[in-house]
């Protein structure tokens, strides 16, 4: 989501629609406006992109010097006029922007119920107003009160808040999602990134975790949320061109998306962790059971097959949704349980196989990442991803995520089956939840990778090899190079290699192999010295020491059960695909012939 907020003496409207325009990457499903004159708040929004609703709800004539406004991609809520933002209170003094997720707002939601307040939407933002209603009750000072009601919230949030009582101050919030406060001359701004306001200041104040802003045209204060100490702040001068900035300085969105893993796994762990015990209660009695999906979402699926083998000890069919629909038809009865994994909620594909699943009876899980999307309509059951809009063509942080739910579903049902080892799900668990840790470190080989690129940038052809649950990662992958490098590359089981593909691999070939310890590291390894005796280039991922003796490059991962592994081996992967698409010179944020979202059969 992208928030934006004005304090000054434009048209404070004119600001906020401009500089929504200019966040809109982060989110597009809805956008909403509050601006205040004479005491009374003006509030706008509705479902839908900027230009359409810009005329429709008449966002450029709205009274008022001060604002807040946002553009929304939904986590809590499908995206229609009522979850808009921004939400208000019971009296309508207090309107919020919000972006993130509040992680306790059931539970707070139910306390503000049994007090007698009245919700209109499905938000977990909309309880922060009446929260903060709630608390001016005790406290005669609204900062008072906003800092008490913030200090409740537990989860990731970067907040703007106007009152009518309060007519010179802007307040703003962070919380493990950005805000930036703009300082200009006689005017204030402040939003999700920079871009919003560059057209206007360049001098930025970054607020971090854990404090507040209040703002007026003419100063800004930073203050602590625990103590309410003021902090010092520094303003930085920003050097961005616009195009540059939206990005965040990354050059591509894809690498930005890339780097955004640990945060985005992070966001899918407590996203769903209040939904998955109910969830897996509701599948688990369900023996005969279909994973469709296509593409990346494809080699997730493959992922959750192993995951449920091992963990749940029951055997999914994975299918690739295009012929689903044709093979199974006759085979899916109201028994069937039909997991469906796609990101974008859209792909004509996945619709149809769910849909067919619908009219036999069978039950549908969908695990998207775009609220409110298509899939999410069509299902009995959703898990959302959690990991924020997606531009690059190219999946990367919505692959992990989906990685992160369907292990977290798999550790679910083994809990409450009972059919794995306490102690090994509680030790699986808790690795689940340092898996954003154990990302950043494999981020950190950027440059190793990079430079590895450089050395590959000319070679035609790719193998990449594993075996289990690693064999999706080398599809993934091999997906990864082609699709962006436009590098012939092929992803196969290691025990198949010499059963043809050996034939392929001569002098100097790259042969990546996926081998972190497990089950069969040894056999790996075999697999290895086959081609390595044929010449192959070897490009190990793993943990041991046994892999650097038959390597010729070891990229070296953190240790980590091997059901895990795919969330954090793929990432040197994505890496290199982008480095070798970027040194061939194509822009892997669009590459030639694919589309995000396939909506054709
Ligand atoms: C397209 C995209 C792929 C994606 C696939 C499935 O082919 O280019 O990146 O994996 O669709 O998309 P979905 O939205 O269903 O996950």
């Amino acid at each position: 989501c992208g928030i934006i907020g004005y304090i000054g003496e434009r048209k404070a409207c004119n600001v906020l629609v401009d500089g929504l325009k200019r966040l809109e990457y982060r989110g597009y499903d809805s956008v909403g406006i509050v601006t205040e004159e004479d005491g009374k708040l003006y509030i706008r929004k509705g479902a839908g992109k900027i230009d359409e609703l810009k005329e429709k709800l008449g966002l450029l004539e709205m009274p008022g010097k001060r604002g807040i406004g946002h553009t929304r991609w939904a986590t809590h809520g499908i995206p229609n006029d009522i979850n808009a933002h921004p939400h208000t209170d019971c009296t309508g003094k207090i309107a919020v922007v919000h972006n993130g997720i509040i992680e306790n707002y059931i539970e707070l939601k139910d306390e503000l119920l049994r007090k007698g307040h009245k919700f209109k939407s499905d938000t977990d933002t909309e309880i922060i107003a009446h929260l903060i209603e709630d608390a001016l009750k005790d406290f005669n000072n609204f900062e008072d009160a906003l800092r008490y009601a913030l200090l409740r919230l537990k989860g990731s949030f970067a907040l703007g808040i106007i009152y009518t009582h309060d007519r010179e101050h802007l307040y703003f919030v962070r919380n493990e999602s950005p805000l930036v406060l703009g300082i200009g001359h006689g005017e204030m701004f402040a939003a999700s990134d920079i871009p919003a306001f560059l057209p206007y200041t360049n001098k930025a104040v970054f607020l971090d975790d854990g404090e507040y802003a209040v703002v007026t045209k003419d100063s800004f204060v930073v203050k602590d949320l625990k103590t309410g100490q003021v902090k010092e702040k520094k303003v930085h001068e920003i050097n961005w061109t616009l195009e540059m900035a939206e990005k965040q300085g990354y050059e591509h969105f894809m690498l930005k998306e890339i780097h955004e893993q640990p945060k985005a796994v992070k966001e899918a762990i407590y996203g769903n962790l209040g939904m998955i015990d109910k969830i897996a209660r509701e599948i688990a009695n369900y023996e005969k059971i279909y994973i469709v999906a296509m593409g990346t979402s494809y080699h997730a699926a493959l992922v959750g097959k192993y995951i449920f083998q091992r963990l749940v000890k029951k055997v999914p069919v994975v299918e690739d949704a295009s012929e689903f629909r044709y093979e199974f038809e006759d085979l899916i009865d109201r028994d069937t349980l039909v997991i469906a994994i796609t990101q974008s909620g859209e792909t004509a594909d996945t619709l149809a196989a769910i849909k067919l699943a619908k009219k036999k009876g069978a039950k549908v899980l969908s695990i998207v990442n775009v609220v409110g999307s298509m899939a999410t309509r069509l299902s009995d059951l959703v898990l959302y991803t959690h990991a924020g809009p997606e531009i690059g063509v190219a999946a990367t942080k919505t692959y992990t995520t989906q990685l992160t739910v369907i292990s977290m579903l798999a550790i679910a049902l083994a809990k409450y089956l009972n059919t794995a080892d306490r102690e090994y799900l509680q030790k699986i668990e808790a690795e689940l939840y340092d898996m954003p840790k154990y990302i950043e470190a494999a981020l950190g080989y950027e440059n190793k990778i990079k430079n590895l690129a450089e050395r590959l940038k000319e070679k035609r052809d790719f193998f990449y090899i594993g075996r289990g649950i690693s064999l999706a990662t080398a599809l993934e992958g091999a997906l990864k190079l082609k699709e962006i490098s436009y590098i012939h590359a092929e992803g196969l089981s290691a025990g198949e290699l010499k059963h043809g593909p050996l034939a392929l691999i001569e002098e100097d070939v790259p042969v990546v192999a996926i081998a972190p310890s497990g089950k069969t590291l040894e056999k790996m390894i075999s697999n290895i010295q086959e081609a390595k005796a044929r010449g192959a280039l070897i490009i190990s991922l793993g943990d041991s020491e046994e892999l650097r003796k038959v390597s010729d490059i070891l990229i070296k991962m953190p240790k980590v059960d091997e059901v895990l592994s795919p969330i954090v081996y793929i990432v040197p992967l994505q890496l290199l695909a982008y480095h070798l698409s970027v040194l061939r010179g194509n822009d892997p944020d669009k590459p030639r012939n694919l589309a995000k979202s396939v909506t054709v059969e």
